[in-house]
């Protein structure tokens, strides 16, 4: 069955941007039912928003089609999230203070359900102690907040109050939603391609596109854990709620996970690390004057393999596995060698499957067996690599 959200619209310049969100709630299959306060009517018309979810948009407390039915209790009953986006200063203070004097603050009020705020307002409306004072209480009562954005406000000022991307919209829709099985666990995921420079214009790369790594990192985080993101060069938006930490080569890498490593719980390494890396960097652009030219590539520390010797008893270590060939034998070995609980092996001839795209097809292989995991986005087989990690604990 599909999740119930109910998407509290405010009196904002933002209004509109809730336009889009509602349009991909509802392509993404969940069941949105939407309420707006009547200054956020001046901004937008309710038909607007009523066209994507075929259905009532509630303003008026007292607009009640059946007298049985009190609307503001009932439509919240069986809701999973009531999400406030955008939220003014008013109704923020209004939500904090327990008021219920339209069907939107009534209906927040009589919900029991998750709850989550966006703010969109003037910078100094929103830096305000007393605004800070309404948010600080509402997050005492476990409402969550995406917090907005600096830049150039409606108003012309320029600083925090814009409403926040539309993706750390639907990634903190998604955490609310989402059951904290990672709760208090550390997790750190390495993610990308790594550079290796030639000279001052070329580098030895891969087709790794961070996909994978970051849907882990996200999955992560909509299940409670505490993340640290260690990434190469990508095209992608740094996710909503990680400790990122990005860098460019094979040897940064190396540099930035080790001393992490002892405080986590688990490790998994999908990134794609170069095995190489040239002995040394032309400090000038090396000039094509010759036929061909010589590389000296030193070969590189293994990560994963570094991490399994100093693996901690409880920590589970996961690496992936890129082979042409002999996947699965090649796989099991790097599980032997690098001492590790689980390999995610891509099967990168298939189509649909490895770098660039937004599925994967995969064997999962651990001391005890192998999984097939037929093709599937990222997103999902991210968050069952992340529950099989989990019942390792157990
Ligand atoms: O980023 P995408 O476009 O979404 O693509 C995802 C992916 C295919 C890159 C990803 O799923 C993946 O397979 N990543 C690992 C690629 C790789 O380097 O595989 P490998 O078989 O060469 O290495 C085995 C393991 O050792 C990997 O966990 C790797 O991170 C690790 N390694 C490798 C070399 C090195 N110097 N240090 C390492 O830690």
């Amino acid at each position: 069955m599909s999740k119930k959200i109910v998407i509290g619209i405010t009196g904002s310049i933002a209004a509109f941007k809730a336009v889009q969100l509602i349009s991909d709630l509802i392509k993404k299959d969940f069941h949105v039912e939407v309420m707006m306060s009547e200054s956020a009517t001046k901004f937008i018309n309710p038909i607007c928003i009523q066209s994507l979810t075929k259905r009532k948009v509630y303003v008026d407390t007292f607009d009640d089609e059946n007298p049985a039915i009190i609307t503001h209790i009932d439509i919240v009953k069986d809701a999973d999230l009531f999400a406030v986006i955008p939220a003014s200063a008013h109704t923020i203070a209004k939500l904090a203070n327990g008021f219920a004097d339209n069907m939107l603050t009534s209906a927040f009020l009589a919900a029991t359900c998750t709850k989550l705020i966006a703010p969109a307002m003037n910078v100094h409306m929103y830096k305000n102690s007393l605004t800070q004072r309404n948010i600080q209480l509402l997050k005492e009562h476990h409402v969550l907040f995406v917090e907005p954005i600096s830049g150039l406000l409606a108003c012309g000022d320029i600083g925090k109050g814009k409403l926040a991307d539309e993706e750390d919209l639907l990634e903190m829709i998604q955490y609310a939603l989402t059951p904290k099985i990672l709760k208090n666990k550390n997790i750190l995921i390495s993610a990308g391609p790594t550079q290796e420079s030639i000279d001052p214009v070329r580098y030895i790369t891969n087709h790794s596109s961070g996909k994978m790594g970051y849907a882990l990192a996200k999955a992560a985080f909509c299940l409670g854990a505490n993340v640290t993101l260690v990434s190469g060069p990508t095209h992608l938006k740094v996710p909503y709620s990680v400790h990122f930490h990005p860098i460019t080569t094979a040897s940064q890498m190396y540099h930035t996970i080790m001393p992490l490593a002892p405080t986590q719980d688990i490790i998994i390494m999908s990134a794609a690390v170069a095995d190489y890396s040239c002995e040394e960097i032309a400090d000038e652009k090396i000039k094509k004057s010759e036929n061909y030219i010589h590389l000296q590539l030193n070969k590189n520390k293994d990560i994963l393999f570094e991490l399994g010797k100093i693996k901690k008893e409880n920590q589970i270590l996961c690496g992936f596995a890129m082979e042409t060939n002999n996947l699965i034998q090649n796989a099991f070995e790097k599980l032997k060698k690098k001492n590790c609980d689980m390999i995610v092996a891509n099967h990168l001839k298939t189509q649909g499957a490895g770098f660039q795209g937004d599925t994967n097809i995969v064997s999962i292989i651990t001391h005890k067996d192998i999984k097939e995991y037929g093709l599937q986005s990222k997103e999902s087989l991210a968050y069952e690599i992340l529950n099989l990690l989990i019942n390792m604990e157990e």
